[in-house]
This record gives C-alpha cells, structure tokens and sequence, in this order.
C-alpha cells in the first residue's frame, strides 16, 4: 500500500508538470496581451516565479531519491484542454487570459495547500516550508488578478467601443 511519502512524491510530480504547463501558457500569452503592459509585465514576472517554484519542486523530489525525469503529464494534459476553452484566440482574449489565469492562480494554490499537508503527515517540514512559499507566491499572483480584472475588462470595453484592437497586431 502506498505511503504519505509515496503520495508526497507523486503529488510533487503532478505539481512540477502543474507549473511547466503554467509557464508554456504564460509564454503563449506574453505575445498577444502587448496593449495590456501591465498584464505583460506581471505574467513576465510570473514566467519567473513559476521557473523557481519548478526548480524547488525538483529539489524537494531530490531530497526524496526522486527525481522529476519521469513526470505524470495528466495533470498538464487536463489543464491543457482547459486553456483551448479559455479563449485565448478570440478578440477579447485579454478577459479570457485574465479570467483563466485567476482560476489557474486557484488551481495551484489548492494544489499547494493539498501538497503542504501531506509533506506535514510524511514529517517532511523542510519541504512543507519550501512549498509554502510557493503558496504565499501563488496568493499574491491571485490576489493581483483578482484586483485587476475588473480594471482590464473595463479597459477592452472601452477600446472595443473606440474601434482598438483589444492586443498586438498579429
Ligand atoms: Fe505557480
């Protein structure tokens, strides 16, 4: 029967493909959401932090004789699918990027939550401290588009209204 270690370490993995997947998205959003340099700029920042929390995913697998060589990739897949119905194409994909982000940001931190109770049970508290600052990160990313969306929804409203297109040439 698997142990907590065991679901720590396979719960890791899923996390690790959680925040590839989150920086392809973000990278693919990047080009299209230049009329929105705030957003730019934040899902730039973003790319980063999630390239740190991947990086401190690997280390916490190290730390378990695990590595991140073999990564699940159902996770990543499922949240892949769910990106093709964000509408990220359409004309107003800045709404849909800022809504689905937020519930991206959402997504992560109950990963998170989930990952840091069970590295507790498996008595890892190393690791159950080096994924709370993944959270902490994760809560500012969520609280940041929760702030902002209502701002950036007003703003393509308006450049639609004044005949703009709502991103960057294609
Ligand atoms: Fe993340």
């Amino acid at each position: 029967m698997p142990n907590a270690k065991d679901n720590l370490i396979a719960w890791l993995r899923d996390a690790h493909a959680m925040e590839s997947q989150a920086v392809e998205m973000l990278e693919r959003q990047v080009d299209r959401i230049k009329n929105y340099p705030e957003m730019l700029a934040k899902a730039q920042e973003h790319i980063d932090v999630s390239n740190r929390q991947a990086e401190r995913l690997s280390q916490c697998l190290q730390s378990l004789g695990s590595s991140t060589s073999s990564i699940k990739t159902g996770v990543g897949m499922l949240i892949g699918n769910a990106q093709s119905l964000s509408g990220v194409f359409a004309d107003d994909e800045i709404v849909k990027a800022g809504i689905f982000n937020y519930a991206f940001e959402h997504f992560e931190i109950a990963n998170y939550r989930a990952l840091i109770a069970a590295a507790n049970r498996a008595g890892e508290t190393e690791i159950a401290r080096t994924l709370q600052q993944s959270l902490d990160e994760e809560i500012e990313m969520a609280s940041w588009l929760e702030q902002r969306l209502p701002q950036v929804t007003e703003t393509f409203l308006t450049r639609q209204e004044a005949g703009t297109t709502a991103e960057a040439k294609r």
